[in-house]
């Protein structure tokens, strides 16, 4: 029987298919157990880093990238790959690697739900649209959750009108259900159509 391959959950939440990953640069925020990245690397899916602030397995990577970084040298996806490596310890509100090094970024449960303020939110989305490509795109699942406080949906719905105010993003919100908790939301998919001025 061919194996069937998961990727984690992460195709059938954001609603895509094996083609549409394929040679990609995918840039996991918050990976946390790296499930995307077992399947996806395993089978050479496409290139992945996983990041997440807090990845305690990982220590040998991360002592290398630290080094690197306090020298001021921004370790490329390439350089992570070739060490056979593919996971950085780092916070989404600032990410280690030059603009526009990912042709996907995936959010799942990560921005905005567990950053602290709106803030950081903010913050987080503006990396994630600085190492984006040109056509490249982000996905956030949920962006938003119909139980959410009201002060988190204001804080998420001013975060959206802003992006929808950059001539530079193309944005699409997604009705969802939220597997877990069968909870109703909103899945955004933001594609850059060009550079954007920094
Ligand atoms: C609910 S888990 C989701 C894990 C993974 N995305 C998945 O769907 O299996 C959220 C993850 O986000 C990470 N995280 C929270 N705040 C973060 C930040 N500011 N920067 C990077 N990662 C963060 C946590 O450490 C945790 O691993």
């Amino acid at each position: 029987m061919p194996e069937i391959l998961d990727y984690g959950g992460y195709l059938l939440d954001f609603e895509l298919n094996e083609e549409f990953l394929h040679g990609k640069r995918v840039l996991d925020l918050g990976a946390g157990a790296r499930l995307f990245a077992y399947d996806a690397i395993d089978h050479s899916l496409c290139q992945t880093v996983s990041l997440d602030e807090n990845s305690a397995g990982w220590q040998s990577l991360n002592l290398w990238a630290k080094k690197q970084l306090a020298k001021g040298k921004n370790p490329t996806v390439e350089t992570y790959l070739a060490m056979g490596q593919n996971s950085v310890e780092a916070k989404a509100q600032v990410l280690p690697f030059p603009a526009e090094s990912f042709d996907i970024v995936f959010s799942r449960s990560v921005v905005p739900q567990m950053l602290p303020t709106a803030e950081d939110s903010a913050n987080a989305l503006a990396e994630i649209i600085r190492v984006l490509a040109v056509d490249g795109s982000a996905f956030f699942y949920p962006i938003m959750m119909e139980h959410w406080t009201p002060e988190k949906k204001e804080e998420t719905g001013c975060l959206i009108a802003c992006l929808e105010e950059d001539q530079s993003l193309e944005l699409e919100l997604v009705p969802i259900i939220f597997r877990e908790t069968g909870n109703p939301g909103h899945m955004l998919r933001l594609t850059k159509l060009r550079r954007t001025v920094t």
